[in-house]
């Protein structure tokens, strides 16, 4: 393994995010403190304690796990249970969960507040056939007659904060996001973070910032806008002209780990994270990954996975991946890691902001 166990940052990449972390400001949502307003969005086989870890470190104010089933919970499911699993180290995060029985998502709420999260969070956008057949997921916000007693039984369940993730409605005529707030805050939820799309648009297009901006300005709760922050200058804008308290990226900082620090650059400022920065993130991330992997194999998916995206934007990307997917080995794929972050000729990144990326998700 070429990471230390535990080991810092460099100084100099540590005196770059200490410069930008400074310049975060708190912000509190309904009763829930963050350290900036922008949050790390839930992602299904990402949003893992390593990675939530990695992300605070990286200027996250707060962050939300993968969604996890209550009916996995409620029949003690063992990998289930694993991902209700919370880092001491982790300061502001919430487990989020999904399911379409008030019943089971009221025991299971219970069970997971018991791994000391700092809210519940409820999957209400998630467009996938198998979640949204079960009734859970975006299907919840096709019958809003049920959703009162629905918040207000998993609510009386739990006593830390419940909060809610939707999409702006199921489909374009039945745009109901302002709806299910007011139901929400009648039943006592704290904040709303908002992917602005429809279920039926999955991922297609482009979120309805329009729509978001008005919920940030008219909501009865505190609204976190999401979707399509994938660039720091887009970050930049949004955070000067919202009306939403916080927002929320996703899949952005998965090819930018640095996102959230960037969002804090000034105009015209000449601080950037090099290559080699971007490794030495992985090798944080591969160190902190080792206390959760079941074993070398699935740390090897996943280190293999963030590679390929953190390696965006930069030369000779083909030839790493399939260097990367051909070697069977995490020691030796951290070495060809290393060669190609530190053997780049262009420091800076170019990503190519307006591709699709990652077209299918939970939420
Ligand atoms: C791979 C992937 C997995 C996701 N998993 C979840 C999830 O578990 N729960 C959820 O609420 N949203 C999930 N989402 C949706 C994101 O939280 C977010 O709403 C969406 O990606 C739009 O934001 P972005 O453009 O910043 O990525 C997922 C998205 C992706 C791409």
């Amino acid at each position: 393994m070429t990471t230390k166990h535990n080991a810092p940052f460099s100084s100099e990449l540590q005196s770059k995010i200490d410069l930008l972390k400074a310049r975060r400001r708190p912000v509190q949502m309904g009763s829930i403190h963050f350290d900036s307003p922008l949050l790390l969005a839930p992602m299904s086989s990402i949003g893992t304690a390593p990675f939530r870890l990695l992300m605070e470190d990286l200027g996250a104010g707060g962050t939300v796990s993968e969604l996890i089933s209550c009916h996995g919970i409620n029949y003690k499911n063992i990998r289930t249970v694993d991902m209700l699993k919370v880092d001491p180290r982790e300061k502001n995060m919430g487990l989020q969960l999904f399911g379409e029985n008030a019943k089971a998502m009221s025991e299971a709420a219970k069970v997971a507040e018991s791994f000391g999260p700092k809210f519940i969070d409820i999957n209400m956008g998630c467009p996938v056939k198998k979640v949204v057949g079960t009734g859970a997921g975006s299907s919840l916000l096709k019958d809003t007659s049920t959703l009162g007693n629905f918040f207000g039984e998993i609510k009386k369940a739990i006593r830390i904060p419940l909060t809610i993730k939707i999409r702006i409605g199921w489909d374009q005529d039945s745009i109901n996001a302002m709806e299910v707030i007011h139901i929400a805050k009648e039943e006592g939820v704290e904040f709303v973070a908002v992917h602005g799309r429809t279920r039926s648009q999955q991922y297609t297009g482009h979120a309805n910032w329009e729509l978001l901006e008005h919920l940030g300005a008219k909501a009865p709760l505190d609204i976190i806008g999401n979707g399509d922050l994938h660039t720091a200058s887009f970050v930049r804008e949004k955070m000067k002209t919202t009306k939403c308290q916080a927002l929320m990226l996703g899949r952005g900082p998965l090819r930018n780990p640095f996102l959230f620090l960037e969002a804090y650059l000034h105009e015209n400022e000449e601080i950037f994270f090099t290559p080699e920065d971007h490794f030495e993130v992985m090798q944080k991330l591969v160190d902190y990954s080792r206390d959760y992997a079941h074993s070398d194999h699935i740390l090897l998916i996943s280190v293999r996975k963030h590679l390929i995206w953190m390696a965006a934007g930069y030369n000779n990307v083909g030839a790493f991946r399939d260097l990367v997917f051909k070697t069977p080995d995490l020691n030796e794929t951290m070495k060809i890691a290393e060669d190609f972050f530190s053997t780049q000729k262009d420091k800076r990144k170019r990503l190519q902001d307006h591709d699709a990326f990652m077209t299918s998700g939970h939420g």
